[in-house]
């Protein structure tokens, strides 16, 4: 596919600067202030349907997989039901058990991902409700689901996902919200998270408006020949995503843990050499965010901050606009885009098409 750059060097920038817009899309038509909740007819999931699901499983590969991660977080917050993802390459040869209370969730951006269309049919030969979260209307993982939400970022055209993971994770927002309001998500709650969706496209912008700063930190970190990305709970999965990304389009090693394991083993790596991005949301885990960055800086360790303040302890903080707990990792993973895009340009790497990968992954 060929679209207009409109003034882009490459669709990997364009596409981060169109995540504003792509998240207006993703909300449009969907809120419904009168009842605090969401609209989301095509899921064909009726209150009482949704009510009996006793538990979420979340399938997709790759950066699809890690917006699956960031939702199951999401629905448990705010429906309180047992969710988790995994990756549907894993799924599919694990001969998984299939259980008729389960609500599954594909997720894609193509809807053409090989490894999920299979899971998909495997799950719906055994008689399961799979929904799909998809970008690209009347796929093949669109027309294979029972029901679903695009999410409506528009044409992806680099082959390293940006503004459909931010879309994806926004979309996984509403169905947890969706879900909250049929069970005990108080009218409260619901208002403060839609509260808090609105304000998403404002946010992404001024994030935007931060990537000169972000181009400078990425020039300093270009030489590393290995990059640490930790986070905590909510901030683990923006922490995978990011270090993804870096190893995708930068080709620099970058290895994601939680930062609560970090005593566990990966203590051992730090050193001057080796640096680490904090992702340290002002939540209720800040305290113990900034004891993880004092144990690196004991140890010499490099620390790019990416939070809602200031830290202290790090050498260079990203500060990301505040907002909801719930919905911190859609705007940290943000800066996060830009770090790996300049890092890739100060290493003259070719950034839509990064070797060895393809768009969507159609065989086996
Ligand atoms: C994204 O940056 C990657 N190129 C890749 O991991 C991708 O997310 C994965 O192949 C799944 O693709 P899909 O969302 O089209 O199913």
């Amino acid at each position: 596919a060929s679209y207009d750059m409109g003034g882009h060097d490459t669709y990997m920038h364009k596409e981060i600067h169109e995540q504003a817009e792509a998240v207006d899309r993703v909300l449009r038509g969907r809120i419904d202030d009168r009842f605090s909740t969401v609209h989301l007819g095509g899921l064909n999931l009726d209150a009482r349907d949704a009510r009996a699901v006793r538990r979420v499983k979340i399938l997709g590969c790759g950066t699809s997989y890690h917006a699956g991660q960031i939702g199951a977080q999401m629905i448990e917050e705010l429906a309180r039901i047992p969710a988790d993802a995994e990756p549907a390459s894993e799924f599919r040869y694990r001969n998984a058990v299939v259980d008729p209370d389960t609500l599954y969730i594909a997720v894609s951006q193509s809807g053409e991902t090989y490894d999920v269309l299979a899971a998909v049919q495997e799950l719906k030969r055994k008689g399961a409700r799979v929904l799909g979260i998809v970008n690209v209307v009347g796929s093949a993982i669109a027309r294979e689901a029972d029901g679903g939400m695009y999410v409506h970022a528009g044409p992806e055209v680099c082959v390293v996902s940006t503004k459909c993971f931010t879309n994806t994770c926004v979309a996984f927002a509403l169905l947890a919200l969706h879900l909250g309001r049929t069970r005990d998500l108080s009218v409260r709650d619901g208002k403060r998270i839609i509260e808090g969706l609105r304000k998403l496209p404002a946010q992404i912008a001024e994030m935007l408006e931060q990537e000169e700063d972000v181009k400078k930190l990425a020039a300093q970190y270009a030489d590393a020949r290995s990059m640490l990305f930790i986070g905590r709970v909510r901030g683990y999965p923006v922490a995978r995503e990011a270090s993804l990304k870096l190893k995708e389009v930068s080709y620099i090693h970058a290895e994601a843990y939680p930062a609560s394991e970090l005593k566990h083993g990966p203590l051992a790596l730090i050193e001057p050499a080796l640096p680490t991005v904090a992702i340290v949301p002002d939540d209720d885990l800040l305290e113990k965010n900034r004891a993880a960055m004092e144990e690196i800086k004991a140890r010499s360790g490099q620390i790019l901050a990416v939070a809602h303040q200031e830290q202290e302890k790090a050498d260079h903080t990203i500060v990301v606009p505040k907002n909801e707990d719930e919905l911190d990792p859609i705007l940290m993973g943000i800066p996060l885009q830009l770090l790996a895009y300049h890092t890739a340009l100060a290493l003259g790497r070719d950034i839509d098409k990064p070797r060895n990968l393809a768009k969507s992954v159609t065989v086996e």
